[in-house]
């Protein structure tokens, strides 16, 4: 038997240690919250990017009283950027979320759905995406995609069968 290690790059800061510019895409994923349809979680998620042209793009989750039809903050946002910006790189992503008491003090980490869904959206663009997790208390940094789900299934092995 051979034990391996995955290092996974995360970074803690305060809002304050951020870029005027990440700080800005921060403030506008909190300021998606208000748009989310959300009346059987009362948890409302927003996300912002920012695509390579300086465009930025919000999104909110949507729920449905059919449960499962429901979308997630992410892949909201993530969906109607590459629908309209298909040959633009995403930069960075940032995702805030709150309850019925406000924001919520440690951040949320994107569902494994839109970590799947991410992780081709970099591949596809072949460059990582940024990705920023508000917390009142602080914010996660993750570099890459890649560093938020290990051992991923991706298309290569798609060509690799016969
Ligand atoms: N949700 C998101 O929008 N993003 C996440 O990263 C986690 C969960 C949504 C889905 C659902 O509408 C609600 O939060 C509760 O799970």
């Amino acid at each position: 038997m051979v034990e391996k290690q995955i290092n996974a790059k995360i970074l803690f800061c305060s809002l304050d240690e951020l870029s005027e510019a990440e700080k800005k895409l921060v403030l506008k994923a909190k300021e998606a919250t208000v748009n989310s349809y959300a009346p059987y979680s009362a948890f409302r998620v927003g996300a912002a990017l920012q695509l390579e042209n300086g465009q930025v793009v919000t999104g909110n989750n949507q729920e449905n009283a059919a449960y499962p039809s429901g979308l997630c903050a992410e892949r909201v946002t993530l969906f109607y950027a590459n629908a309209n910006w298909p040959d633009t790189p995403v930069i960075t992503l940032a995702i805030a979320a709150r309850g019925q008491s406000g924001f919520l003090k440690f951040p949320i980490s994107p569902c494994g759905s839109c970590r799947q869904v991410l992780l081709e959206s970099e591949r596809r663009q072949k460059r990582p995406i940024r990705i920023l997790l508000y917390g009142e208390e602080g914010i996660t940094i993750i570099s890459s995609v890649r560093d938020l789900l290990p051992l991923s299934f991706d298309e290569t092995y798609l060509s690799s069968i016969d």
